[in-house]
């Protein structure tokens, strides 16, 4: 084995592209060594795009390739809990992309099948890596802002890239399901991991409904054990480019951060140019082109974080049971939205088919009170 962690991703499009480059930016921790997509040709021409020495149709094929340690699951959210147990059950390491699967019961096979094969699950939230919110969690475990009792998390852009994400048999849910998953994770990393005691979330579906069954507009509020607040917004609304931005309160300060217009250049071109930030619809006019847009996002020291866990340097800080915390919130909030009031935690329906169940049959999410 060399020191370097190599890594097989399974996908080839929007959020693989992110993880090879976000690889490739931590070269002293690890390799890509192999990409598998089923779509012909992808595989080939991602491994041209990003130097990758082999490429697969099949994850399984990949899955066989002993230069692959740690597999990144880059695929639709339906297939998570499927790569995850066929990559343990083959002695790999995962990285899961968020959300970490669709239901709770996947969640629970995921981390049993890990443990059992003695294999890393990891879960891929970037937002405990973007250096801008470990500063601001940094200051406020120092004591800068005294007891924090306010934690806000927005994630919003115009829609999704890809159609799966619209359909909510591949996805789960909408925005929440989507974007909402990261500021669960947040609040929760960010006020010290603490127990959820309740949840309400506001859904709705309000310039979408010709392209999807799923929320495209959610406010979720998450109670916590020893009473701080966090607030959760998601939207699939906003033109303009991608916005994630945090705020914290508490009694003695407060600090914000704009992870993507607050590291830009306020610019204006008459012609536009090639890019300004991810899904700004024109570069013409006033924008907000980011730099170093994974390094703010945190992606790779995510990645290298995780390769380093792999080598038993570092323990995770984000792993299959913080996947699973969020996956509690989000049927919370799904079944909260469904019956208009705050659901209590535990809250650990069985049998559910996607979280998004939750919300248009409300009976479900009643015979689980
Ligand atoms: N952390 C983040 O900020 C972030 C950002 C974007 C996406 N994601 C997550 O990453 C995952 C992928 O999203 P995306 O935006 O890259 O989607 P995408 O549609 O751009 O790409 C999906 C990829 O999965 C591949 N795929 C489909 N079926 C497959 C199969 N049976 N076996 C192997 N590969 C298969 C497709 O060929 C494609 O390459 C999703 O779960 C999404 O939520 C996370």
């Amino acid at each position: 084995m060399t020191s370097k962690v190599g890594i097989g991703i399974v996908g080839s499009r929007f959020q693989a592209d992110c993880i090879a480059a976000s690889v490739k930016a931590m070269p002293e921790e690890m390799d890509v060594v192999a990409v598998a997509s089923p779509t012909k040709g992808n595989a080939e021409a991602f491994a041209k795009r990003h130097a990758i020495p082999k490429f697969y149709a099949d994850y399984r094929e990949m899955l066989r390739d002993p230069a692959v340690e740690l597999v990144s699951v880059t695929a639709p959210n339906r297939l998570h809990a499927q790569i995850t147990l066929d990559a343990a059950k083959a002695g790999k390491h995962v990285v899961c992309e968020k959300p970490l699967c669709i239901t709770l019961e996947e969640a629970d096979a995921m981390i049993d099948a890990c443990k059992a094969a003695g294999v890393l699950l990891l879960y891929a939230e970037e937002l405990f890596f973007a250096p801008k919110y470990v500063k601001a969690k940094q200051m406020a475990d120092e004591g800068a802002f005294g007891k924090v009792h306010l934690v806000k998390q927005g994630e919003k852009h115009s829609g999704p890239h890809s159609d799966w994400f619209w359909d909510v048999d591949q996805s789960g849910g909408g925005a929440l399901m989507d974007l909402g998953c990261h500021g669960i994770a947040f609040c929760w990393w960010f006020l010290g991991k603490q127990k959820v005691k309740s949840v309400y979330s506001q859904l709705s579906t309000q310039h979408n409904s010709k392209r999807t069954k799923g929320d495209d507009e959610a406010i979720t509020i998450i109670e916590f054990a020893d009473g701080a607040i966090g607030m959760v917004e998601s939207s699939w609304n906003r033109p303009g480019g991608m916005d994630d931005s945090i705020e914290v309160f508490g009694d003695k300060g407060q600090t914000y951060a704009d992870m993507l217009m607050g590291n830009a250049l306020p610019t204006y071109s008459e012609v536009g140019f090639g890019y300004a930030v991810e899904k700004a619809a024109s570069t013409k006019g006033w924008t907000y082109p980011v730099f170093e847009e994974h390094w703010n996002y945190g992606f790779p020291q995510e990645m290298r974080h995780f390769a380093r866990c792999v080598r038993g340097k570092e323990t995770a800080i984000s792993d299959g049971e913080t996947g699973r915390v969020v996956q509690e919130v989000l049927y919370a909030a799904y079944a909260s939205a469904g019956l208009g009031q705050k659901i209590t935690l535990p809250f650990r329906p069985m049998g559910i088919v996607k979280p998004i169940d939750l919300w248009k049959k409300p009976e479900l999410a009643r015979a689980a009170l």
